[in-house]
């Protein structure tokens, strides 16, 4: 019998032998995956209860708020509106008349409340903003004016989301953050308070009244000679008016 024979006569002897120790070696490999799959698991139960432990709980309507978490909460529950009223047709007025119903309450409150009370801190600041909701009104306006069938709809209201949106992260991101560190807790929370009731009561009253309640006229002449200015268009729609008849002959 030669060298190979003989490998090939004890081959049937071995066999057995390397298959009990591939499959102990299958089994401490199964038992280490089965322990590690238990640890992960038990890894991960700890993990979703520190996490769940570290969630805060919903909060009551009257739990205190700061005035600036006031603020975000509302800029985001805009924004949601904006996005479901630029997605879907169906019910499209009811949406419209809650965003209006929201952004003019939460315009007044920042107006009669929030803007008085930090206006110290960023006064340039303060004067842009109302700036930016005069013409958030006047954009408003234009969208509640359009008929649904109007395809100039769904541009009036991408210009006002546009507006408004980068209003509402320049007040976060320029305003917010000021107002929190230079004013205590306790007193940002007492005009939280109060502005979360004021804005109860201005989404009572509807957009059309809050609305209305603005003066978005402006009243003086900001720079040149208006008097000679308003003389000069007088003239001209005087001048025109007297042609009227004799173009219509
Ligand atoms: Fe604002
Ligand atoms: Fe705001």
């Amino acid at each position: 019998m030669n060298k190979k024979s003989k490998k090939a006569a004890r081959r049937p002897a071995t066999k057995p032998a390397r298959s009990a120790s591939a499959s102990g070696k299958l089994s401490k490999a199964l038992a280490s995956t089965a322990a590690f799959a238990a640890g992960v698991a038990r890894e991960t139960g700890g993990m979703l209860r520190d996490l769940a432990s570290n969630v805060t709980p919903p909060q009551p309507n009257d739990a205190p708020m700061r005035a600036t978490d006031v603020l975000v909460n509302q800029h985001r529950i805009l924004e949601k509106l904006f996005e479901r009223a630029e997605s879907s047709k169906r019910g499209l007025d009811d949406t419209l008349r809650e965003l209006a119903d929201e952004l003019s309450a939460h315009i007044s409150i920042e107006e009669h409340l929030f803007y008085p009370a930090v206006r110290k801190l960023k006064p340039d600041l303060i004067l842009e903003g109302l700036e930016e909701h005069a013409m958030g009104r006047f954009a408003l306006q234009r969208v509640l004016g359009t008929k649904a069938s109007d395809a100039s709809l769904q541009a009036r209201l991408k210009a006002l989301k546009e507006l408004m949106t980068n209003h509402h992260h320049e007040e976060e991101r320029e305003l917010f953050n000021v107002v929190r560190r230079e004013m205590p807790n306790p007193v940002l929370e007492k005009l939280g308070a109060a502005m979360k009731k004021l804005f109860a009561e201005e989404r009572e009253r509807g957009h059309e009244a809050v609305l209305a309640s603005f003066d978005d006229t402006l009243r003086k002449p900001v720079h040149g000679n208006a008097p000679k200015r308003r003389a000069l268009i007088s003239h001209a729609v005087a001048r025109r008016a007297a042609a009227a008849p004799n173009r219509r002959r």
